[in-house]
């Protein structure tokens, strides 16, 4: 049998500082998670500085409360996961040196982490059976990605975005809408009171990769009906442009993943990233899912949004693979996929 590998976990590539304590890259034996998202929603949004300061503030205290809540010490794990990249230069900077200043204080081997990988791994955690290749959508606030997951580290990315990643138009169309930051969670709730078809918001389609998305086009289109409102003298009725809204991003999301399924001949999907907490894209999910066949996969809600488990379940599977990070990991902001730190 082999031996148990415990790795101590750190994300801080934007505004979560967040440690956790994973075992064998599935067993999650803390998770603490420091959001600052009270602090960023006085300016509509994250202020990479701000967020960089918080960061320093609070990155021993978090980490010293996973190692606690994991009832372990610094002596008793195997290596420091830690990400790398992509995310704000700043943010990603404070993790990264608390990370090398650990491994360069005990000796623990340290392993860089790319932020997307630590998202589709979030969903080994509660789904112990899940093992590649499979297809994998993910839609955070700064991107959105149909993966193939060939192996545990070895992805293809067959599709992004060309302009706004999908939770950045749902900032930036709740901002309009006057719902505050962050955006998501707020247009799924209200969505539940509006009509999804009361509004025929566009579905954008990229000529040269079917598995490309765009949204800054729906999202130009949102403002477009809300001023014409204003010009007409008439109110809007938000929950109704709230639903419209979702159901033009989920429908694209979906019809690019199960197009990725079916022509690549997967039977499992999985979603990851802030926006695969969406109440409406998940249902729309299950029903395409269970239509097809397909087992499909997603993390609860807490392992969705920014989290330190996910790198730690991402990390195991790199340290297996026998990736190691020397003490000049740097943060790459705009790390791409597969690209080693
Ligand atoms: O993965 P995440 O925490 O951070 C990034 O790596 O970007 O994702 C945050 C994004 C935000 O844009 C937020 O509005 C969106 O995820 N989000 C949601 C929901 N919860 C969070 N979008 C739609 N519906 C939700 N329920
Ligand atoms: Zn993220």
């Amino acid at each position: 049998m082999r031996k148990d590998i415990v790795l101590l976990a750190i994300e801080s590539s934007c505004d979560e500082t967040a440690a956790a304590v994973v075992r064998n890259g599935r067993e999650v034996l803390s998770s603490v998670i420091s959001s600052q998202i009270a602090l960023h929603t006085l300016y509509g949004g994250v202020v990479p500085e701000i967020a960089s300061r918080k960061h320093i503030e609070k990155i021993n205290q978090i980490i010293r409360q996973a190692l606690e809540e994991a009832k372990t010490t610094l002596r008793e794990l195997d290596g420091i996961a830690v990400t790398c990249g992509p995310g704000l230069v700043g943010p990603l900077l404070v993790g990264v040196s608390e990370a090398k200043a650990i491994s360069f204080a005990t000796g623990l081997p340290l392993i860089g982490v790319h932020h997307i990988e630590g998202h589709i791994s979030a969903n080994y955690i509660e789904n112990r059976e899940l093992e590649p290749p499979f297809v994998c959508l993910v839609a955070s606030g700064g991107h959105s990605h149909l993966v193939i997951v060939k192996d545990y580290g070895e992805y293809e990315v067959i599709g992004r975005t060309r302009d706004d990643a999908a939770g950045e138009a749902f900032d930036k169309v709740a901002r309009a809408i006057g719902l505050g930051y962050p955006g998501g969670p707020k247009i799924d709730k209200l969505s539940r009171e509006g009509d999804p078809e009361a509004i025929r918001f566009p579905r954008a389609k990229v000529e040269e990769n079917a598995y490309d998305f765009s949204f800054s086009g729906l999202k130009s289109a949102v403002l477009n009906y809300l001023n014409g409102c204003r010009m007409k003298g008439e109110e809007a009725r938000a929950a109704d442009v709230a639903a419209s809204f979702q159901q033009a991003v989920v429908e694209v999301l979906v019809e690019h993943s199960m197009n990725a399924v079916r022509q690549y001949g997967y039977d499992k999907f999985a979603i990851a990233g802030g926006v695969a907490s969406n109440s409406a894209l998940r249902a729309a999910f299950q029903k395409s899912c269970a239509a097809e066949g397909i087992r499909l996969y997603y993390p609860s809600p807490v392992l969705c949004t920014d989290n330190a488990a996910m790198i730690g379940a991402a990390g195991y599977y790199e340290y297996l693979r026998g990736a190691r990070s020397g003490l000049d990991l740097n943060a790459v902001p705009n790390l791409k996929l597969g690209e080693k730190p």
